[in-house]
């Protein structure tokens, strides 16, 4: 659906949630990235979860991340508020081999291309934890700017860390594309 040099976003079918739900079962990749505890849940109430919000695209719009023709993570919008014209983004690729080689950064791209030109989106933010680097950088390096932090906000795997909000506007990526900005 939406194709970059490397990465597909396309829509999540049923042979993908298998090994969706391994990657949710994996408590380091879980603990990198969710602001809940991990959790043991079985596929069936994983699969349960999961078609919720795959049948309510206009909530929460998720994607498989392919890459070579495999899955290799997902990433979302959510959190659409109608009014303010903003969406929280999400993201985690599940195969380790592709971890900080760019698949991120890219599918992160053309997710922002997704919330901007189609979805008209006038600002995409996320929130991160104070010691993923990797996640950190690879998000400014699609634009995303800190826009503060909640200290000692989550206990994530054995401490407290600080939550790191980051967005960006519409005008922000309409300038790195050297596009007018509209807002
Ligand atoms: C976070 C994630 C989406 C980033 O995608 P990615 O493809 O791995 O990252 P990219 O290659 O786009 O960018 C990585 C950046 O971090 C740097 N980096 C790579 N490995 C790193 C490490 N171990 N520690 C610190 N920085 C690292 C890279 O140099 C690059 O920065 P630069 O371009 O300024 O040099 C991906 O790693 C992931 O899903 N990880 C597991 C789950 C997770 O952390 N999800 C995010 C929750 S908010």
């Amino acid at each position: 659906m939406l194709k970059g040099d490397k990465v597909l976003l396309r829509a999540v079918t049923e042979d993908d949630l298998a090994t969706m739900w391994s990657w949710d079962s994996d408590i380091e990749l879980v603990t990198l990235g969710d602001d809940e505890p991990p959790l043991p849940r079985t596929l069936e109430s994983f699969r349960e979860q999961i078609n919720k919000h795959l049948n309510k695209p206009e909530e929460a719009s998720i994607f498989a991340i392919e890459a070579d023709g495999a899955l290799i993570g997902t990433c979302s919008l959510f959190h659409f508020d109608p009014t303010a014209r903003t969406a929280e983004l999400g993201i985690s690729i599940g195969d380790r081999d592709y971890w900080g080689r760019g698949y991120g950064r890219e599918a992160v791209r053309l997710l922002l291309e997704y919330a901007f030109r189609y979805r008209n989106q006038h600002k995409v933010y996320l929130s991160t934890f104070d010691d993923n680097e990797r996640a950190i950088r690879s998000y400014m390096g699609c634009g995303f700017v800190e826009e503060g932090r909640l200290r000692e906000h989550i206990w994530v795997d054995g401490r407290y860390k600080d939550m790191v909000y980051m967005g960006i506007m519409r005008s922000e990526w309409a300038a790195q594309k050297g596009e007018p900005a509209q807002t």
